[in-house]
């Protein structure tokens, strides 16, 4: 019979790569519970509305790579990001009226029709955060610090920051404009999804990365524009500001004017985190402000910004981390005793197995060599006495001991 394969773009984690999960995710408990986040978990579909009003319905997210699903006549989509249903949760769960700033870490699975390929898959893992109220830019400061803390504690230093502001939707929209007019004359040159986004969505046109778009917005005139400070006062001040914090935190970064983010809802502070170790999928991490669409999803006008980061990719990033050992594996040719001192030490936390087919003593005790650090030992003198004899399968030393006195460490 055919066996039935993972569909495309999706991955088992197997037991063998739990360790470096356990450990980002234990990781990411850790650093953001000491800013003051708590963790949230939302569903993990969601009204398509959510997404076409959150995201936005010029992006390529919502237009070409939503999983999109009809019951019961509703429209329902599996979650290709996480802010849109965090902020759906925000609102409905009326937490404007926790005091501010309002923190939120999350982690799990994202959806997205893509393109498969070394970084980019179907079904893959975000851990993030959104942090609400606050529209200083001491919040953006602390957002990008709290991204690079915890790429610190998992061991990854080389890294860039790229930081960017796409200002508000004024200074943006005259931006928009001045863009646009260079650009005209090169339409007909422009590949076809640029010819799309330059009515819908012309800042999406700095993003592309087809040769012939490429060599067109590299002219000259196109550069000035894309070169000049476009932003407005306000928005030039919180830029400044949020990079003295950086430089205050001693948070190196670079500024890159062509880095726009794939997502409608953000505005000023937008940035990425790069590893130089990644092929093409290079970012391990993006984010920015979206002070507009806590209120544009039907909430109270609430300042935000946030980021999310790639599991999969930290996880290429980290390699190997060795499998967690049991504690403890109970060799005894008497089946009664032993399931009886199994579970007495897992009632006292301690991690141990026993030989269910009751195998020859010395089978036994290979099978502890490779599974765990102690072999208990449970022979029929040590049962007679009220004994165990404890070997310790790293050094190879061995004692007997009083079985109320057993210690494993
Ligand atoms: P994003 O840039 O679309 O932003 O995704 C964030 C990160 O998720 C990327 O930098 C990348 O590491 C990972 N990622 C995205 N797509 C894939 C894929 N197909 N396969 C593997 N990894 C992927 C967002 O999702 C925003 N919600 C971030 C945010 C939070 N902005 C504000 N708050």
């Amino acid at each position: 019979m055919a066996i039935i394969k993972v569909q495309k773009g999706t991955k088992d984690i197997l037991p063998s790569e739990m360790p470096i999960w356990h450990f980002m995710e234990e990781t990411a408990n850790k650093i953001f519970t000491k800013y003051g986040a708590k963790e949230i978990r939302t569903p993990i579909f969601e009204a398509t509305e959510l997404f076409a009003r959150g995201v936005g319905d010029t992006t390529d997210i919502v237009n070409k790579e939503m999983y999109t699903f009809e019951k019961s006549d509703r429209s329902l989509t599996l979650r290709p990001e996480n802010t849109a249903g965090v902020v759906r949760s925000f609102i409905e769960n009326g937490m404007h009226r926790l005091s501010a700033p309002v923190k939120l870490w999350y982690k799990g699975p994202m959806f997205r029709y893509e393109r498969p390929q070394a970084g980019r898959q179907r079904q893959f893992h975000q851990v993030g955060i959104e942090v609400f109220g606050i529209k200083q830019a001491t919040a953006d400061a602390e957002v990008i610090l709290m991204a690079v803390d915890y790429l610190h504690e998992l061991g990854l230093n080389d890294l860039t920051v790229e930081l960017n502001t796409l200002g508000c939707p004024k200074c943006r929209e005259e931006f928009k404009t001045k863009l646009k007019d260079v650009i005209r004359p090169y339409l007909p040159q422009l590949c076809e999804d640029c010819q799309t986004r330059f009515d819908k969505n012309p800042l999406r046109l700095l993003d592309c990365k087809s040769p012939e778009c490429q060599e067109v917005y590299a002219k000259p005139e196109i550069q000035a524009v894309i070169q000049g400070d476009f932003i407005c006062e306000e928005c030039s001040e919180h830029f400044e500001e949020l990079k003295n914090y950086l430089d205050t935190l001693g948070i190196k970064y670079e500024r890159n004017r062509l880095l726009v983010r794939g997502l409608d809802y953000y505005n000023r502070t937008v940035f990425e985190i790069k590893s130089n170790n990644l092929g093409s999928q290079n970012a391990v991490c993006g984010g920015g402000r979206y002070d507009s669409l806590v209120k544009n999803l039907g909430g109270e006008d609430t300042p935000a910004i946030g980021f999310a980061m790639g599991m999969e990719r930290l996880a290429s990033l980290i390699g190997e981390r060795a499998e967690e050992k049991l504690t403890a594996y109970i060799v005894s040719n008497n089946t009664a005793e032993a399931v009886k001192l199994t579970q007495e030490l897992r009632s006292k936390g301690i991690a141990c197995e026993f030989d269910l087919t009751n195998k020859k003593f010395v089978k036994q005790l290979e099978k502890a060599s490779k599974t765990a650090k102690f072999a208990v030992i449970l022979g029929e003198d040590e049962i007679a006495n009220g004994e165990v004899t404890v070997k310790n399968l790293d050094s190879g030393e061995q004692k007997t001991v009083k079985r109320d006195e057993l210690k494993l460490d």
